[in-house]
């Protein structure tokens, strides 16, 4: 590798290559018009939040759109996550989930009674590899939680074929699966549940937080309209301790204003992933995940996983050099959770190796529904060029 000292100056000593800065995503605020007729709706209903009219249709509309029977809307996906051992009926017990994901996977999972055990990811896909979940199963697993990272789907097939057969749960952290498809399916229906987050950097956002939990079990969907409810179904008696998590018809009235148009902001994404990885493929030490043959992705993120040796240069320093040129990145997900403060005393059962290289060479570029051709352009030039100036000084 070269051996470049970043020094955080543009490489056109005149001008970043953004001027204005390039955001990593620019997420879409609803306009006055869109939203003035839900708040009149809200004056003449008097619901705020509280499972209103609007929440209504938000969740029949969400549930037409993923092909399942129950929608939950909540305020985040962190509590919809943290509900599900218990209204999926697990009393404790370990649950095997990939290390490779944010933080508030383990959390939730940890703070809902179960004990995270960590698996490895499959190389192409960076989503959990079935046969590192295979190994990781010991006599207290009672659960498998999949995530599809960057809207790539994971392998849901190998997964549920592994639950049925060692009698596990499983269920999936779907934050980032709104628009994917698993073998034409939409991301929604498989496993027990899916919780999806609609938090402020996804493809589309209610108010900048929000989330929902998919399920077409009759049970889980009771249970979690409780939890969501302080454990209460009707009247003021509780059945059982649980935090409150509503959406505010506000925010599902954001819901509502950009669903349909979801499909156009998968299909820009898309295209401009396309295009970048088109304009990037012939740049040495630069790879991109994969997404499994009949599969499709919603790309809520565009990672890009930067080989330092083959580059020139390591993530941390192309990161630097494109801060430098206006560009807005992020290293979707360093550290890896196992190596985190919080979960670094867990005994792991399979060395994560890819996890951890992963988690040193994974970078978010930007990408966001206004983001144009050009853009693209002037981006994937400014790293070729990035490059090329540090392999020649
Ligand atoms: C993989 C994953 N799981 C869970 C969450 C938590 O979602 P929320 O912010 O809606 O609680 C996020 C948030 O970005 C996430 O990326």
């Amino acid at each position: 590798m070269a051996n470049h000292q970043h020094t955080n100056a543009s490489i056109d000593a005149r001008q970043p290559a953004f001027p204005d800065g390039l955001p990593l995503m620019r997420p879409r605020v609803p306009t006055a018009e869109e939203l003035a007729p839900y708040l009149e709706e809200m004056q003449a209903s008097g619901y705020m939040s509280n499972f209103g009219p609007i929440g209504r249709r938000y969740e029949e509309t969400l549930a037409e759109m993923l092909q399942v029977k129950h929608c939950l809307a909540i305020a985040n996906l962190s509590t919809g996550l943290m509900y599900l051992p218990q209204v999926i009926g697990l009393d404790g017990g370990e649950v095997i989930l990939p290390s490779y994901t944010f933080v508030a996977t383990a959390h939730s999972l940890k703070l809902g009674g179960l004990s995270p055990v960590f698996a490895d990811i499959d190389p192409e896909t960076f989503c959990l590899d079935p046969a590192s979940v295979e190994a990781v199963i010991g006599p207290d697993t009672v659960a498998i939680c999949g995530v599809h990272l960057y809207g790539t789907p994971c392998d849901v097939v190998a997964l549920e074929e592994i639950a049925q057969k060692r009698g596990l749960a499983l269920f999936f952290d779907s934050a980032h699966g709104i628009g994917s498809t698993v073998q034409g399916q939409p991301v929604g229906g498989f496993g027990l549940a899916e919780g999806f987050s609609t938090s402020v950097t996804k493809i589309y956002t209610t108010m900048g937080e929000g989330g929902f939990v998919a399920t077409n079990d009759d049970t889980i969907a009771e249970r979690l309209h409780m939890s969501r409810n302080w454990g209460r179904s009707k009247g003021d008696d509780s059945s059982f301790p649980s935090i409150v998590s509503k959406l505010p018809e506000v925010s599902a009235a954001a819901g509502l204003i950009e669903l349909p148009r979801v499909p156009g902001y998968v299909a820009i994404r898309q295209r401009l992933i396309q295009r970048a990885e088109t304009l990037l493929s012939d740049i040495d030490g630069i790879s991109f995940p994969k997404i499994r043959d009949g599969d499709t992705s919603g790309h809520k993120d565009f990672a890009i996983m930067v080989a330092g040796e083959a580059f020139g240069m390591s993530r941390d320093d192309l990161a630097g050099a494109l801060a430098a040129e206006g560009v807005e990145t992020r290293s979707y997900f360093a550290p890896a959770i196992h190596q985190m403060e919080a979960y670094r005393d867990i005994n792991h059962r399979v060395p994560l190796v890819v996890t951890e290289k992963a988690s040193t060479q994974a970078l978010c570029l930007p990408l966001f529904n206004q983001m144009t051709e050009d853009d693209v352009a002037i981006l994937c030039e400014t790293i070729a060029k990035i490059q090329l100036s540090t392999n020649s000084s």
